[in-house]
């Protein structure tokens, strides 16, 4: 299979294959921010160029230093990565052990570095009927039939749902009983801000976050994440990791963009409001579910009408594209979900979507 057919933002082949620009395609697949990057980021970007003909910086210093700034954590609890999913693969390493639980529906990178490390996996199913609520005692029930490795993704992805911070404490209580890695993905936690359990899980020494700065901060194209954990797992994964996968751009770009505080109070603004708007308009499609969010996307369920894989056709016939869920673990074909855009854009899709339910 075509390894991007997994996910979103597959912008590129959908394009050749409409014979269409990637431009002239309205993406609502992949969960990026509306506003698009810091500007602060891109000049930062085109002022490092002449340092391309140096090695990147391999440890990050300046950049872990701007992250330490700004979430309140030593830059020594901080590993920078290409990409939280350069850190997704280094995980069945760090983690040690063999059998994991994968909170579902999930990521579906989760399992592909778990296969590759030879791993053996259980999902721990959340139910649409549950509203894809996790319960935290049925979680602690089924930790304790021993697993190595937990991977837990809060917001949830495709779900949108957010486990509030004392539930997570709850979790990483009962892994540190039963010897259990906590993997806890806040790839879309900075909308919630406040609810990162970044802190806690310093201290508390048996998992690590995993970070994502391509979605909030709109720059997939560039690669840059990063971990956060007790400074005795930040330096093992730091040992694990290859020289200079964080390149010299990233690391101008990521420094700009965390000093840039107008940009994060209006990205928040800006995607609350418009995703109440465009859940709100969905509601009064007949027919369309969408789920609650705290992330900059909302998963849709299909109660009547055609299928996921149908209704994507045709609203790409109008050039947009969203994103099918029936190959998530956990979901089916009556799912899909799309990002938060902006005002006029999402207007574009609840029209076209009033269309084909008319
Ligand atoms: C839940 C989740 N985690 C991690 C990632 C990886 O993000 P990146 O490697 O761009 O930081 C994604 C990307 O879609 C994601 O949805």
């Amino acid at each position: 299979m075509n390894h991007n057919s997994n996910h979103g933002g597959n912008i590129f082949a959908m394009a050749r294959n409409l014979g269409l620009r990637p431009e002239d395609i309205l993406d609502f697949s992949a969960s990026i921010n509306p506003l698009g990057p810091p500007p602060t980021a891109l000049e930062a970007i085109r002022s490092v160029c002449d340092n391309l003909v140096h090695y990147p910086d391999s440890d990050a210093t300046e950049l872990r230093h701007a992250l330490a700034r700004y979430h309140g954590i030593a830059p020594e609890n901080i590993c920078a990565a290409n990409g939280s999913t350069e850190l997704i693969y280094l995980l069945p390493r760090l983690a040690r052990g063999r059998r994991a639980l994968v909170v579902a529906p999930p990521f579906s990178e989760y399992a592909r570095a778990l296969v590759r490390e030879g791993w053996e996996f259980d999902y721990f199913l959340l139910s649409s009927k549950e509203d894809f609520v996790l319960s935290a005692s049925r979680l602690e029930l089924e930790l304790r039939k021993g697993y190595d490795l937990l991977f837990l993704c809060n917001p949830g992805n495709p779900t949108g749902r957010l486990l509030p911070i004392s539930e997570i404490k709850e979790i990483v209580a009962c892994c540190s009983e039963t010897g259990t890695f906590l993997a806890l993905d806040e790839a879309f936690i900075d909308f919630r801000e406040e609810e990162s359990a970044k802190h806690f899980i310093c201290s508390a020494g048996n998992g690590i976050v995993l970070r994502s700065m391509t979605k909030f901060f709109a720059i997939p194209g560039l690669r840059l994440g990063y971990a956060i954990g007790s400074q005795e797992i930040i330096a093992d994964l730091a040992a694990m990791r290859e020289p200079w996968s964080v390149n010299t751009l990233a690391q101008a770009a990521g420094v700009a963009a965390l000093a840039d505080s107008d940009y994060t109070v209006r990205t928040r603004q800006y995607v609350a409001r418009e995703r109440e708007c465009l859940a709100a308009g969905l509601l009064e499609i007949p027919g369309l579910k969408p789920y609650q969010s705290d992330a900059n996307y909302l998963l849709i369920e299909i109660l009547a009408g055609p299928d996921a894989t149908q209704l994507q056709s045709q609203l790409l016939e109008d050039h947009i594209l969203v994103r099918d869920c029936s190959n998530f673990h956990g979901l089916n074909d009556r799912f899909f979900r799309v990002a938060v855009r902006t005002t006029e854009e999402n207007g574009r899709l609840l029209q076209a979507l009033r269309r084909i339910y008319a």
